[in-house]
């Protein structure tokens, strides 16, 4: 795929559906009693293998376009899967799908492709031992195999590492565990399993942790718990609009809305970020929709080239886990505004599906950049003339994405080899990038 540079970005968008809530919307739909239409469902890889795995499990499921049908199985209606449950590259398949078979009374195994296969899964491996389910890996990685059972013992668990999918994990084992699961958190990480089970009408508690430091958080279920089908739909996803965003704000002469996109604050701190380094982005139109905030994200270009900022921005503390898919496309940012950006704290992009770390200094520095490389991070200086090269995205959609951006503002051509990889979240990217571009 050849990215040349392009003047500007014009125009009004609509993102395909989030797909960490589709995932869980999925997932949840697949547990409930009855029957959930899943509208603006996400056309990304990742989850139709959440898909394929429910049905693996017994569940059915109609698909049709972007909307999905399922005719839930209620909590003990999944079945024994005659195979190991493949989860390609998605690590909130795995993650997610294993809490959920924890809990269920017959054996399956978890598997992946190589990057899922090399990932941590210790971090959910320990706190399901702790409820009672029997797993067993090597390595502490993928395949997983579990030995589930119903009535796990429900526990109150403070997460070592902020992550979204650990929390998930364990709150979706307590569903079938008997009493009160806890999950505590020193950062806060996006909330979307709590609000969707909330519209699957399970209580979910969540408040600050008075134990804990000043932004410990909890979030608590009673288990057993049963889960009602009903309609849901999905709001765009912000980080597949993030990169549309972010060339909007950088291009000079740029204007564009992305309209029914979600707008969760554990989400959208990425735009704020922007703002901070001068760029013209705000969310207008703000709403609720099944429990998810959605609103219009609107873009106007920066009026000078390179975008100014006074100072370098530094990334890092509490706010690391709220941008971390990102990352690598603000990096990509940090090149291009005056001092530069610098992320710390954000060893886990090691563990995404490339080292995200690696992966973006390696290109940024192809492209001409000035990086240095951190255990936890990188600082990228800014402002830098990006030149045209190839591009080895490792099979990481989001580096694939973040450096299409990057060769929107090079100099020549910059090749993005094997650019499927952008099927695993946002299949429709080079084609809507095509409708918004002005040479
Ligand atoms: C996700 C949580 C994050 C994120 C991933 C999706 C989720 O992972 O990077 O893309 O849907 O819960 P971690 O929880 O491992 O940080």
């Amino acid at each position: 795929m050849i990215i040349r540079r392009v003047k500007s970005v014009r125009g009004q968008m609509l993102m395909p559906g989030d797909k960490s809530i589709s995932h869980r919307a999925a997932m949840f739909a697949a547990l409930a009693d009855g029957i959930t239409l899943i509208k603006n469902f996400s056309s990304s890889i990742d989850c139709a293998a959440t898909l394929s795995c429910l049905e693996a499990l017994g569940v059915t499921i109609e698909r049709k376009d972007n909307e999905v049908l399922v005719n839930g199985a209620g909590m003990d209606g999944l079945r024994e899967p005659q195979a190991p449950l493949d989860c390609g590259n998605s690590g909130t398949t795995i993650r997610l799908l294993a809490g959920i078979l924890a809990g269920q009374n017959f054996k399956s195994t978890l598997t992946g492709d190589d990057s899922l296969r090399s990932r941590p899964m210790q971090r959910i491996i320990e706190p399901l031992r702790m409820m009672g389910a029997s797993i067993s890996a090597d390595d502490g990685r993928a395949p997983l195999v579990i030995h589930g059972q119903d009535g796990l013992n429900p526990i109150s668990y403070e997460l070592l590492l902020a992550s979204a999918q650990v929390k998930s994990c364990i709150l979706l084992a307590g569903l079938s565990a008997e009493g009160r699961t806890e999950v505590i958190e020193n950062q806060i990480t996006r909330d979307h399993t709590e609000r969707m089970l909330r519209s699957f009408g399970v209580q979910v508690e969540t408040g600050k942790a008075e134990r804990e430091g000043e932004n410990a958080r909890f979030a608590a279920i009673n288990g057993p718990a049963r889960l009602t089908a009903g309609q849901i739909s999905i709001p765009g996803d912000i980080s597949s609009a993030a990169y549309f965003i972010a060339a909007a704000a950088l291009l000079p002469g740029s204007s564009l809305v992305i309209r029914d996109v979600g707008v969760n604050p554990t989400r959208a701190i990425f735009l704020k970020q922007l703002r901070e380094l001068g760029l013209n982005v705000e969310i207008t139109g703000a709403r609720e929709v099944n429990n998810e905030p959605v609103g219009e994200i609107r873009v106007q270009g920066s009026t000078q080239q390179p975008a100014k900022s006074d100072s370098s921005m530094t990334i890092r503390g509490l706010i690391v886990p709220q941008l971390i898919d990102e990352l690598p496309l603000l990096a990509v940012v940090g090149s291009q505004v005056a001092g530069g950006i610098e992320i710390r704290d954000a060893a886990e992009l090691r563990v995404k599906e490339s080292d995200r770390i690696a992966t973006t200094a390696l290109n940024l520095r192809a492209m001409g950049a000035d990086v240095t490389e951190f255990d936890d991070g990188l600082h990228v200086a800014g402002p830098t003339r990006l030149h045209g090269t190839t591009i080895d995205p490792r099979g990481d959609h989001r580096i694939a994405m973040a450096f299409t951006v990057a060769g929107l503002m090079a100099e020549g051509e910059t090749d993005i080899s094997n650019h499927d990889c952008v099927g695993v979240s946002f299949p429709e990217f080079f084609e809507l990038l095509e409708s918004v571009v002005e040479r």
